[in-house]
């Protein structure tokens, strides 16, 4: 038995969609990004990652990390080794200034991450995965008070991006910062979760059988090529900040629609820019842009507003935007178009039962003809191929990292057990 503390922690985050979408970087190590951007946390009881981190002098390989159970390679450079430095000298730092810290900041780490949600779902797990490390070892190292989550957010940014968005809950910019170190490109709250609860998110995962540009590569070769991206960073997104900040703020969500989904079309227009171009959306997500567009049209026809905005990020799955009384619709018209999808009925909406698993309808799923807007065109696309969605996930807007359980105090009398 060593006489070192042992010491574990347990955080779990949470994913983000962006809303105004982050594509480019000034900066490709420190993760600078070349404009702000805007996102709705997701809730971590539907979809999360979560990462537990030991200090142990007995690890003599030193520090070693597991993802969904396969080990990684750490290396002694690169995001992962990033992130876990940058946390470390923090803690270096206090140990040095106050001499009753034990001192853990030397001792190697074991990690091990995990996502609830399959990595073939097609979702982007680079996001919640960092950000659930970070704050592991914030709880690990006893990082907070010292730090807060914006300058956690800092060392999330540099494992990846999208990640520094995700250290909040509710809605978050990324504020790109002006400073060449990157100590003013971090993460803020721009309002929690309670303040607008009913908004929800479907998720539609579509089916794509070919492996897409990688978001890394792909937006610095959109920096290198694209007259459009300059166009977006200079005059697109600054006002679009603004106006998105005050539609939140507002609980407006005809502004909020219609900012969601032209900043997704002008981030895929300056993909669809890039030499040569990338192309993420599929026939199956024009399909739903041209569903969600008629819907939308009819509503604002019969002087409802927009109800649904998507969007999309480096793939050809949408995220449909919606207030919570209008999801039951929404679902309808979806399985009607796109038969056969699974669906996992977070919020009992089919009245099966909370979380009933719904496996591929068997039957065609009837349109919801009363409750579409007044002159919805029927025909706008026809009823898609069985499968073409594949699957519905629904949940919400959501909070931010939570510590799930702490033992040893970091003071080295190992024992003292926090759970939550
Ligand atoms: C389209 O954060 O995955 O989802 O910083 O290189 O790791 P890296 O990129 P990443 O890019 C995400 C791009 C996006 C838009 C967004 O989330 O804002």
């Amino acid at each position: 038995m060593s006489s070192q503390p042992i010491i574990t922690a347990t955080c779990s985050a949470p994913v983000n969609i962006a809303v105004i979408k982050y594509w480019g970087k000034r900066d490709t190590k420190l993760i600078l990004p070349t404009n702000d951007s805007l996102s709705v946390t997701l809730d971590q009881d539907h979809l999360r990652s979560v990462t537990t981190a030991r200090a142990d002098i007995s690890f003599q390989k030193g520090d070693r990390l597991w993802l969904n159970g396969v080990e990684e390679e750490i290396g002694t450079e690169g995001r992962l080794r990033t992130c876990i430095e940058e946390c470390r000298k923090v803690r270096k730092g206090m140990e040095a200034k106050d001499g009753s810290l034990a001192k853990i900041s030397g001792l190697p780490l074991h990690i091990c991450s995990e996502n609830n949600f399959p990595t073939a779902a097609g979702l982007a797990s680079s996001a919640s995965g960092f950000a659930a490390l970070v704050a592991t070892l914030a709880a690990l190292y006893g990082l907070k008070p010292t730090l807060n989550s914006s300058d956690l957010s800092k060392f999330a940014r540099q494992g990846s991006g999208s990640a520094c968005r995700s250290l909040f809950g509710g809605f978050v910019a990324w504020q790109s910062g002006t400073e060449a170190s990157g100590d003013d490109s971090l993460a803020i709250e721009v309002a929690p979760r309670e303040h607008w609860p009913t908004l929800q998110a479907l998720i539609c995962v579509v089916s794509d059988a070919k492996k897409g540009t990688p978001s890394t590569a792909g937006m610095q070769r959109t920096v290198a090529t694209s007259p459009l991206l300059q166009h977006r960073i200079k005059d697109v997104v600054p006002a679009r900040m603004e106006a998105m900040r005050k539609a939140i703020k507002d609980h407006d969500f005809d502004s909020f629609a219609d900012l969601t989904m032209a900043d997704s079309n002008n981030f895929h227009a300056c993909a669809l820019d890039t030499a040569p171009p990338i192309f993420y959306m599929n026939d199956v997500s024009r399909a739903i842009v041209q569903l969600v567009e008629e819907f939308n049209r009819a509503s604002v026809a019969e002087g409802k507003g927009k109800r649904i905005a998507y969007t999309y990020d480096a793939g050809p799955n949408a995220v449909l935007y919606a207030e919570e009384k209008e999801m039951k619709t929404i679902l309808a018209v979806i399985r009607h178009y796109f038969p056969n999808t699974d669906f996992d009925d977070t919020f009992n909406l089919l009245g099966a039962g909370a979380n009933a698993s719904h496996r591929g309808a068997q039957e065609a799923v009837p349109l919801p003809t009363n409750e579409v807007p007044k002159g919805f065109n029927e025909n706008v696309i026809p009823v898609q191929e069985p499968g073409a969605v594949r699957r519905l996930i629904h949940t919400r807007v959501g909070d931010g990292p939570r510590v799930l359980h702490t033992w040893g105090d970091g003071k080295g009398t190992a024992g003292d057990v926090k759970e939550s």
